[in-house]
């Protein structure tokens, strides 16, 4: 029988998660408070499913098979028959509460909740529901079709079948995950951030112009892009909301946010999605 798994934020990564999950025969609840995000993520899963067709990875029967699997919805409880959930709404602790604490009323004990938070505590979330060790971090990385990573992220009562059980999902839909535990940034953002941070200072010092920086690193220690072209494609908002994440959580002055950054951020310069950042993008 087709799995239905439920995944709720249908914006950047909760239609990439959609269409990852139904290319690997999954059938998938995709639900957004917000109209406009449910309408663009069936454009963009259709799309995505065409690119598959185009690339050989489906055939124009699967395809079709695959997009009749997704059901989308406005309404939270439209999850509710799906034995996993991956939640992917906006990046704010209140917001993925609200939805955590509507999920627990409609759904059964023993469903399983992921969140694809990229620095939240998974241990502050799962507190709020009624099943922390049926909680975890499901963590994908943009654009969720093509890569292969996902930190599989362990709270402080997750349970070893929980781990399991989403390390299986990601494999089955062809993912590597990684365990990692809930630390601030977990190891990705961590490690990624603090670079990105410190690119920001160099450019920020005068050590070298921002595209110098990033070729230092193209042709030196061969990074496919280098840190502020990737910062500009995050989004600069994004990565000072990281950086701010692990100051206050490790309370430790290397993580303090580039003032160029906040600089950056305060004057509307997001990167790729404004049009501006380390680079300009008009
Ligand atoms: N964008 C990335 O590169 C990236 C990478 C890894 C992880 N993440 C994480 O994934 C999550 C989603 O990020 P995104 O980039 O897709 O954000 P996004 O802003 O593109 O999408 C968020 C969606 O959540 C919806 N939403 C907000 N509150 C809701 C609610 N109560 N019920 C239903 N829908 C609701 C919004 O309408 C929006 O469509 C965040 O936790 C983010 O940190 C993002």
């Amino acid at each position: 029988m087709t799995k239905l798994i439920g995944v709720v934020g249908a914006g950047t990564m909760g239609r990439g998660i959609a269409h990852t999950l139904l290319r690997a025969n999954y059938a998938v609840s995709l639900v957004d408070s917000l109209p406009e995000a449910l309408g663009g993520a069936q454009q963009a899963i259709s799309s995505g499913l065409a690119h598959d067709v185009e690339k050989g990875r489906l055939n124009a029967e699967t395809r079709q098979q695959a997009f009749a699997r997704l059901q989308i919805s406005a309404e939270t409880d439209a999850v509710s028959q799906a034995s996993f959930i991956i939640e992917a709404v906006t990046e704010r602790f209140e917001a993925k509460a609200e939805v955590f604490r509507k999920l627990e009323l409609y759904c059964p004990s023993t469903t399983i909740f992921a969140t694809n938070t990229s620095s939240i505590s998974i241990t502050r979330l799962a507190a709020i529901t009624g099943r922390p060790g049926r909680f975890l971090g499901l963590h994908f990385f943009n654009p969720v079709p093509v890569m292969k990573l996902v930190e599989v992220v362990a709270g402080v009562e997750t349970l070893p079948e929980t781990f399991e059980a989403a390390a299986d999902l990601a494999r089955s839909v062809g993912k590597t995950p990684i365990r990692v535990n809930d630390f601030p940034g977990f190891v990705s953002n961590r490690l990624l951030m603090p670079m990105i941070n410190e690119a920001a200072f160099a450019v920020m010092e005068g050590v070298a112009e921002a595209n110098a920086v990033d070729d230092v690193m193209k042709l030196g220690m061969n990074h496919p892009m280098g840190p502020l072209e990737l910062a500009d494609f995050i989004g600069l908002d994004v990565c000072l909301d990281i950086m701010r994440v692990l100051y206050d959580g490790f309370h430790d002055a290397k993580y303090r946010p580039c003032p160029l950054l906040e600089k950056m951020v305060y004057a509307g310069r997001l990167g790729r999605k404004s049009g501006r950042g380390f680079f300009n993008y008009s």
